[in-house]
């Protein structure tokens, strides 16, 4: 998620917080804000935009102050706008909250707060967090720090928080906590810093404590204390920063696409977080409630989307129509826009889209709802253009993707697309309990997964470099492997210019055989399904030819790695899950491809991250 900067010392806090927050731009957001004490008075000033906006629009007020804190918003509970910027005061205005993250059981404590009055000025998760520490300190009459304490025991979810405090005796006080979302300390010559990462802090200290999850960080007159959520003491390593400036923004990695692509188990827990418990039987998509018994009525949906999405789409009509037996059609926005498409009642148009502002998919679905369909949106970007658009949706919760070549919004929407399927098939009555139980236990364990998979990076990236001077690949996939098969080979094409195809396996032997020869390899994803018996002839087919044969296959696989060259192994899973895990291994070895060939893998030529232009 986005940004957070704190300041409390005796430099000048606003331009340093405005500096800072301008280092964590490349994180994406959508708004910025900054709270300063000034005069004993807590100054909140935000709006939605660039901070550069924000800056603008102080530029009489020179603002003086040598404590603040600043924040850069991915909005995830609230539309991005003025009033669900951050900073958030109190309902008393004497607090203020800044906030990285997602609060999974904000509305149960919203209501409760409503019930006692509290007045809520944005729609936001955030907000809840901060009256729900000013009521705790109301009614237990303690310190600011036990009141965080006491809230921190009862809130769910993800979080790096800052708070500042108008009480006279607080004049001096920062408090940071954080679980789930990072927050890193810097310990300057009596000045001290708060923020998401090092780059706001290393022009003024190399000297930083990377808190822990559950753990509160208190600057109070100028003196630094770390709990942990029992109020125990805690002793933090400083340690000194040697990571240079564009190196911490990538989190270390090279490539903002190799984090990314490192970032799924986190961005698919994401995406669960507040929605998914197996244990529990709970499946909750918020934003389809008033839908969902349309959606489990209709006769039709049809997904339109581009790129990656369109694959997603493609994976979901496997998905769909294997659990809630719903005829799926997937359409390129592009073609069903221009063509005058058959559109009955009550039809479902699903719009997948990581930015939510491209253009084609944008106007497929003006002309779906123009025809009277039900239209919906899976998006990453909260309040974009779809989404506004839309009846109803879900948003994918993957955070940021800075990589124009999309990684883990792929697997975030499939994960919510997948929960879709799931909850019109339970509304239409058709899915057992028990299946309903292991998807979920399925899907609540394929973050680790995930983890697993990427251990293999390594040895993915010693087999790219075999073949990062092919001039082209083939890509094949059965069932919803296909779909997998298309994205690996879109990947491959964006990012390292080798020309790449996706087939079904079972196409191969109407044409593309005739590319087979000792120069083209060929990508198998063979995980095991009920297509295995089949997808293992193909690859002999091709060995046949002296191709050289990649194979994703299912742990433990032992015919496969004795036909093929290469074996990348993906842990077992429901076969509806497959796809989470199989395309991991494709979007590291383009990586890797890329990566040895020179090219410039975040920002490929000719391509943008958001097409919004027809
Ligand atoms: C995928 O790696 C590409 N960046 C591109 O195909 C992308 O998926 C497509 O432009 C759709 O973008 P959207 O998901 O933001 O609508
Ligand atoms: N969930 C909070 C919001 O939507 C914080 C989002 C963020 O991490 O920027 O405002």
């Amino acid at each position: 998620m986005c940004g957070i900067v704190a300041y409390v010392g005796h430099r000048e806090a606003y331009p340093l917080i405005i500096k800072g927050l301008k280092r964590l731009e490349y994180r994406g957001y959508d708004s910025a804000g900054v709270a300063l004490l000034i005069g004993g008075e807590l100054t909140i000033y935000k709006k939605k935009g660039k901070v550069a906006d924000l800056e603008a629009s102080l530029i009489d007020a020179h603002p003086t102050s040598t404590i603040g804190m600043g924040h850069t918003r991915w909005a995830t509970h609230g539309e991005p706008n003025d009033r669900n910027a951050h900073p958030h005061y109190s309902h008393s205005g004497r607090l203020a909250i800044i906030h990285n993250g997602i609060i999974e059981n904000y509305e149960a404590i919203k209501q409760k707060l409503q019930s006692k009055g509290y007045e809520f000025r944005s729609d936001t998760d955030s907000e809840v967090f901060v009256n729900f520490i000013e009521d705790i300190q109301k009614a237990t009459a303690s310190s600011l720090e036990e009141a965080v304490r006491l809230a921190m025991q009862e809130v769910v979810g993800a979080y790096a928080i800052v708070l500042m405090s108008a009480e006279p005796e607080d004049s001096g006080l920062l408090i940071a906590a954080r679980k789930g979302s990072p927050l890193v300390i810097g310990v300057g010559e009596d000045e001290y810093f708060f923020a998401s990462d090092a780059t706001p802090i290393i022009e003024y200290t190399k000297e930083v404590i990377y808190l822990d999850d559950h753990q509160i960080a208190v600057v109070r007159a100028g003196e630094l204390t770390v709990t942990n959520i029992d109020n125990v003491p805690q002793s933090p390593y400083i340690q000194t920063v040697e990571l240079e400036l564009e190196a911490i923004e990538k989190g270390g990695f090279e490539h903002f696409m190799l984090k990314e692509i490192f970032e799924q188990p986190r961005s698919v827990k994401d995406c669960m977080r507040g929605r998914v418990s197996a244990d529990e039987g709970y499946l909750v998509l918020g934003g389809l409630r008033d839908y969902l018994d349309s959606i489990a009525k209709s006769k039709r949906i049809v997904i339109v989307a581009c790129g990656t999405s369109w694959h997603a789409g493609l994976v979901a009509e496997y998905i769909f129509e294997e659990l809630a037996r719903i005829p799926v059609e997937v359409e390129y926005a592009s073609e069903f826009r221009y063509r005058n498409p058959i559109i009955k009642e009550g039809d479902v148009v699903i719009a997948i889209s990581q930015s939510g502002e491209t253009m084609d998919t944008l106007a497929a679905l003006e002309l779906a709802k123009s025809k009277g369909a039900i239209i919906l949106g899976v998006c990453n970007v909260v309040g974009s253009s779809i989404p506004r658009l839309t009846h109803a949706g879900a948003y994918t919760h993957a955070g940021p993707e800075i990589g124009v070549a999309s990684t883990k919004a792929f697997t975030a929407q499939v994960t919510v697309l997948t929960l879709m399927a799931i909850a019109v098939a339970r509304k239409k009555g058709i899915l057992h309990e028990d299946t309903f139980r292991r998807l979920l236990f399925e899907l609540e364990r394929i973050p680790d997964k995930i983890e697993k998979v990427l251990k293999s990076a390594e040895k993915i990236k010693e087999m790219a470099w075999q073949f990062h001077e092919a001039r082209n690949f083939l890509y094949l996939g059965r069932g919803s492997n296909f779909p997998v098969a298309l994205e690996g080979a879109l990947k491959l094409k964006e990012i390292s210019y080798i020309h790449a195809e996706g087939y079904p396996a079972a196409e191969m032997k109407h044409g593309p055989i005739a590319l087979i020869d000792q120069d083209m390899p060929v990508v198998f994803i063979a995980t095991r399904d009920n297509s295995y018996e089949k997808i293992v002839s193909n690859i002999q087919e091709v060995k046949a030819r002296k191709g050289k044969v990649i194979a994703v296959v299912t742990e433990g696989d032992k015919l496969i790695p004795t036909l093929a060259d290469h074996v990348l192994e993906v842990p077992i899973t429901h076969e509806i899950l497959t796809p989470l895990l199989s395309v991991v291994p494709l979007q590291l070895l383009s990586y890797y491809i890329a990566v040895m060939r020179g090219c410039n893998v975040d920002q490929p030529r000719n391509l943008a991250k958001s097409v919004t232009v027809e």
